[in-house]
């Protein structure tokens, strides 16, 4: 059977207390919106529609990628039955339509689609849930034999009402015709003065539509963010599921409510990742690959039987087989350290290959660079790869030897097994199995001494 799909964000999320529109808050590190397309990207529907309006600019230019949308405009929100109602026009008659919230990020498509297949076609789906503390959501009405009758909002419910603990999750999965039938007579008699879209349900059971209810596969699918509160408790959630599958794959986490993926983590197995890690982008493991603590890594590859260590940080790089990175390295954009290469202690590469083996253990800033296999980079050496108005390459070449304190003035190429004594500035190349230096003379004084402290007089 058809389906559209159609998902609402044009709420103003007063409780949000925000300048963003809500629906464009993050939730591991991805807009709220965006979680919800990626979602039912899966369910491979018809059509993908968001109502959008409070701020639906900003809703629009930051989803601008997001081609399979539709989007319509509800310019006044007047409620989540009215925001169904202006899509009403461009629904076709004989689609099942499934109604989702642009707040209610971590539903899963496995669950929407049993939901989906489940709801027969002149029935009304309703996806709910029972939970321990239902406090301010709508609460489902059952009669004495149990059947769903409607739904009614915590500030319209009685006492007794409150105390149901069956939760609407707000997530529908109902038959356009009638959507045409029943939207057109919603009213805004309630403590809000807004058209509920919960008042089809009683709306089904008046004109004899069955109601079919279905579970989610967690309950926490189908938690929502009105408050900033609320997104850091779905935050938690989402983190702690990420990391079970993690664990599932094989990797080892000490902590795994210390560990933050804001992208995806691609696992392997017998990785160990210490406390206080963060992913973001997409990041790939090799097998037994173990990240210390306190590290950021995005967008990256690390290789098998890489170590990083403590408080290092890498940013689009490889990091191929056994290499050796940190504690306190910084890795930028478009590096390469190769197998088994070494980066030490505050050492920053930036768009550098480091070849296999080679070691830049202490200190130093490695940018715009290509060097070689076998390489040692002593502390404190800096590739000047900037003169004010253009980027230059270095280039060392195979088992070079660069001494501590050096600067290389770049453009320039250490040609192969050339050795630069320490605190030399190279400004010119170097040819292959020479040694340069540049560095004043020493010269030493003999007998001299330090002053001394004048005695105060
Ligand atoms: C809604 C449900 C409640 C359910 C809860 C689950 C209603 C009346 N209540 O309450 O039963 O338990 O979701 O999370 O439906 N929106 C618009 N236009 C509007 C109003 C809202 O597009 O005029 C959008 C919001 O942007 C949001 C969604 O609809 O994405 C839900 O609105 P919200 O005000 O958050 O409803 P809840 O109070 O959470
Ligand atoms: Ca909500």
């Amino acid at each position: 059977m058809p389906l559209s799909i159609v998902i609402l964000a044009a709420g103003s999320g007063s409780r949000m207390n925000s300048q963003q529109p809500k629906v464009l808050h993050q939730l591991a590190g991805k807009a709220l919106i965006e979680h919800v397309l990626d979602t039912v990207a899966e369910l491979k529907a018809d059509n993908v529609f968001v109502i959008c309006g409070h701020q639906g600019e900003l809703v629009k230019t930051a989803m601008a990628h997001r081609n399979e949308v539709i989007w319509v405009v509800q310019k006044e929100q007047l409620g989540t039955g009215h925001a169904v109602q202006q899509v009403l026009p461009q629904l076709s008659v004989d689609h099942q339509v499934l109604i989702l919230y642009g707040d209610v990020p971590m539903i899963t498509s496995a669950t929407l689609q049993h939901f989906v297949k489940s709801t027969g076609k002149s029935q009304l789906g309703l996806l709910t849930a029972t939970v321990d503390n239902p406090s301010g959501l709508g609460r489902v009405i059952r009669d004495e034999y149990r059947q769903v009758t409607g739904i009614v909002e915590e500030r319209d419910a009685s006492d007794l009402q409150k105390q149901v603990q069956e939760i609407n999750s707000g997530i529908y999965c109902v038959y356009a015709k009638h959507l045409q039938d029943w939207l057109p007579q919603l009213n805004n008699q309630n403590s809000q003065g807004e058209y509920y879209l919960t008042d089809i349900v009683k709306m089904a059971r008046e004109h004899g539509v069955a109601i079919s209810v279905s579970r989610p596969k967690d309950v926490q699918e189908i938690y929502g963010a009105n408050i900033r509160a609320e997104l850091a408790k779905l935050e938690r959630c989402y983190q702690y599921w990420q990391a079970r599958d993690l664990m599932l794959a094989g990797v080892t986490m000490f902590d795994p409510a210390r560990v933050d993926i804001r992208g995806v983590v691609v696992p392997a197995q017998d990785c160990i990742v210490d406390v206080n890690v963060i992913f973001e982008g997409k990041v790939t493991l090799g097998k037994n690959a173990t990240i210390g603590p306190n590290c950021i890594i995005r967008d990256s590859f690390i290789e098998e039987d890489v170590v990083i260590e403590a408080n290092s940080v890498i940013d689009g790089a490889r990091l191929e087989a056994g290499c050796h990175i940190g504690p306190f390295a910084r890795i930028r954009p478009n590096s390469v350290i190769k197998t088994g290469a070494k980066v030490g202690n505050f050492v920053e590469v930036k768009k550098a290959t480091l070849g296999v083996g080679s070691k830049a253990n202490h200190l130093s800033y490695i940018g715009d660079a290509i060097v070689g296999a076998n390489v040692n980079i002593g502390a404190g050496v800096i590739t000047c790869n900037y003169d004010g108005a253009n980027k230059h390459q270095t280039v060392i070449e195979d088992e070079v030897f660069i001494g501590s304190d050096c600067q290389l003035v770049a453009p320039v190429t250490i040609a192969k097994g050339a050795t630069v004594g320490a605190g030399t500035t190279v400004t010119q190349d170097v040819p292959a199995d020479t040694l340069a230096l540049g560095r004043c003379r020493q010269s030493v004084v003999k007998g001299w001494r330090r002053p001394t402290k004048k005695s105060k007089g």
